[in-house]
């Protein structure tokens, strides 16, 4: 049953009419959930950010440094050893004299100003160490969650039922396994560098200049939360525009996978001038919000850094009133800017979550999905069923938009015995294709039940369900790989020899014989570089290697020349062999060898029997008999037969 709690996936449209709170609320169940993927790898990251808060600290060594370059190196003073004792800094008890690092004959030396030229390249390669370990380990940490992020949410979607997919797009599908699950890992290990590490070096900073000179400092600071105003007017007008580039880029995507399926009707319609407008559109839109949203960043940013620096004119006033001298204005001024890039870095974190909250709870979202069918909790695991499935009664419909609640199929009671050949007939529409679908279970029944072996197949694992069935479908699906692997499909296990032997049975083996690469030859997306019934042969050999007990054989509706004709129907003899087979027939041949004929109607069972007793008694058959499968090729075949 799907929960009725389930989070839905929040739409851009959603986001924007989200109240702060909601939006709030949205953004800590997220986090709460990213936390799970961080948990695993949680020492790395605190040892991570840890590096990233080493390499803050250096700043204040930098200033410190500067302090000392000033006073120093470019000191006029000749004796700058009467300065050595200003150098003193720290806190409280903790103090510390960069003079002491010297042998007191150099003070006022040569070597104190060599020293001193050394401190900033010393600082910088302290500082580069640990910013290299800092993003190592994060990078680490971030990579692994994209994997795990990756692996879980198309394990998620691979476990949906079909239901999913009739409404599902792949461009959207590929999007958030791919796309919105990176922004998602972006939004942990990024952000999370934001909020842990830029406020320690700013506050590590602050604490150096107020230690130096706090007058200053206090001054340069006073317009600082002036620096809100631009986040926040900014904040807002572009409050959905990232979240929107985010549902656009997927739009985009959703595009482009559905040209490349359709491929052939877009070419044979001369349609590519068409199509590439419709992505131009997409693109456009897309890239206009990128660079609304990036404008926004890049604006605000430059806002906070215009607000801040005003605080340095009024230091300036203050270092003019006060008579601070030159060199420890450059080192203030020096400190106060270094504040700038962590304080720009820190306005942006809300844009920068409200772009990434939605694709990151959209990964989610899909994650959690709950598919429809599922196996119940003490599911069975059948091991080989003899193939005897029953209707009982069973009820159905679609459950997709508002006009599916017409059902498809009603009122279906049937028994089909092991080893016997039953055809589906009916007019389009009748439902032969759902029963197909139930007996598979791609959907659940309303009412009654499907019954493999007597046993509910809602009692039995999926997968063992399906392993009991095999299907040649009209819509041959070939993988884009080489002949004999779109044949182990069928068998993951199955031997060379085993594939080999199921070719030649399937008459695979008769066309593969004149392709250069034989069973190594590429059959090109979907298949493409067979013909149709080469394909059809190829899935056949799929279902021969397979080997289950019951056999859905959906016939191709296009009408194959005799001689493909006769050969593919030769290997459905072998495939059929002590099976139950139910076919959707197409094909004259095919209904005249069944054991049963099944005719359908409106979702129901209208009648059944041999075609001979069909012809006698239902007039429906016997309609569909003359307009759908009695040809006049056909008829001259049956009087040849008949002779
Ligand atoms: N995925 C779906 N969602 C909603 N309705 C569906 C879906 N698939 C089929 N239907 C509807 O269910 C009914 C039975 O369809 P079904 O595909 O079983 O017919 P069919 O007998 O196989 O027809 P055909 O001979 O044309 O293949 C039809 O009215 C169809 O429109
Ligand atoms: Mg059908």
């Amino acid at each position: 049953m799907p929960n009725p709690d389930k989070k839905k996936k929040v739409s851009r449209k959603d986001f924007a009419n989200l109240s702060n709170k909601e939006a709030m609320a949205l953004a800590g169940e997220t986090y709460r959930k990213l936390y799970g993927y961080l948990k695993p790898y949680r020492w790395r990251f605190v040892g991570g950010q840890l590096m990233g808060i080493l390499a803050g600290l250096t700043n204040v060594l930098l200033i410190q440094g500067m302090k000392v370059i000033f006073e120093v190196v470019l000191s006029n003073d000749a004796s700058a050893a009467s300065k050595a004792e200003s150098f003193k800094f720290g806190f409280g008890k903790v103090s510390f004299n960069p003079t002491d690092l010297f042998p007191a004959e150099w003070l006022g030396s040569y070597q104190l100003v060599i020293a001193a030229c050394l401190v900033v390249p010393l600082v910088f390669l302290l500082r580069g160490g640990f910013t290299y370990l800092a993003n190592y380990m994060l990078m680490w940490v971030g990579n692994r969650i994209l994997y795990d992020l990756r692996n879980d949410t198309y394990r998620a979607l691979l476990g949906q039922s079909m239901n999913y997919f009739s409404k599902a797009k792949v461009g959207q599908m590929v999007q958030t396994v791919f796309n919105q699950s990176r922004v998602a890992q972006q939004n942990l290990v990024t952000l999370s560098q934001d909020i842990i590490q830029r406020p320690v070096s700013i506050i590590a900073i602050l604490a150096t200049l107020l230690h130096m000179n706090p007058g200053f400092t206090f001054y340069s600071l006073v317009v600082f939360p002036l620096c809100i105003l631009p986040v926040v007017y900014i904040g807002k007008k572009v409050r959905s525009a990232g979240a929107q580039e985010e549902q656009e880029a997927g739009q985009m995507m959703v595009q482009m996978t559905e040209c490349f399926q359709g491929i052939r009707v877009v070419k044979s319609h001369a349609r590519e001038e068409f199509e590439h407008k419709r992505f131009e559109a997409s693109n456009m839109k897309t890239n206009k919000l990128i660079m609304r949203y990036q404008k926004a960043l890049e604006l605000v940013g430059m806002l906070v850094e215009f607000v801040a620096s005003l605080g340095v004119g009024i230091g300036l006033y203050y270092a003019w009133k006060t008579h601070i001298d030159a060199g420890t204005f450059m080192t203030l001024v020096g400190g106060l800017t270094q504040i700038y890039p962590h304080t720009k870095s820190l306005s942006r974190i809300q844009l920068v979550t409200q772009k990434t909250i939605v694709a990151t709870s959209n990964v989610f979202a899909v994650m959690e999905e709950e598919p429809e069918v599922q196996d119940a909790t003490d599911a069975q695991d059948l091991k080989r069923s003899t193939g005897r499935l029953t209707f009982r009664n069973v009820g159905f419909s679609y459950k997709s938009g508002k006009s599916g609640q017409r059902s498809a199929v009603n009122g279906i009671n049937l028994e089909m015995q092991p080893g016997k050949f039953y055809a589906l007939v009916g007019p389009t529409g009748a439902g032969k294709s759902t029963l197909f679908s139930l007996i598979q279970r791609f959907y659940d029944v309303d009412e009654g039940a499907v019954e493999l072996d007597g046993i509910d197949i809602r009692k039995l694992t999926q997968k063992s369900l399906r392993n009991q069935i095999g299907v040649v479908s009209q819509d041959a699906f070939l993988f884009h790989d080489t002949i004999q692997e779109n044949i182990r499909y069928g068998r993951l296990d199955a031997t060379p020899e085993e594939i080999q032997r199921a070719a030649v049975q399937a008459h695979v083996d008769d066309f593969v014989k004149d392709k250069k690469d034989g069973y190594d030859t590429i059959v090109g997306d979907g298949g493409g570089n067979l013909s149709g019934g080469q394909k059809q042969r190829v899935t056949i050999a799929r279902a021969i290697l397979r080997n289950a007990p019951i056999l859905l054989l959906d016939e191709a509706t296009s009408a194959l020349d005799t001689e493909t004709e006769r050969i593919i129907q030769d290997a459905i003899h072998v495939l059929s062999e002590g099976k139950t087979v139910i076919a959707i027939a197409h094909r004259l041949s095919t209904i005249l060898e069944a054991d049963q004929i099944i005719v359908m109607e409106n979702g129901h069972v209208h009648s059944a029997g041999t075609h001979q007793e069909l012809l006698e008694k239902s007039d429906l058959y016997q309609r569909l008999y003359h307009l759908q499968y009695e040809t006049s090729a056909d008829r001259a075949a049956i009087e040849a037969n008949a002779i």
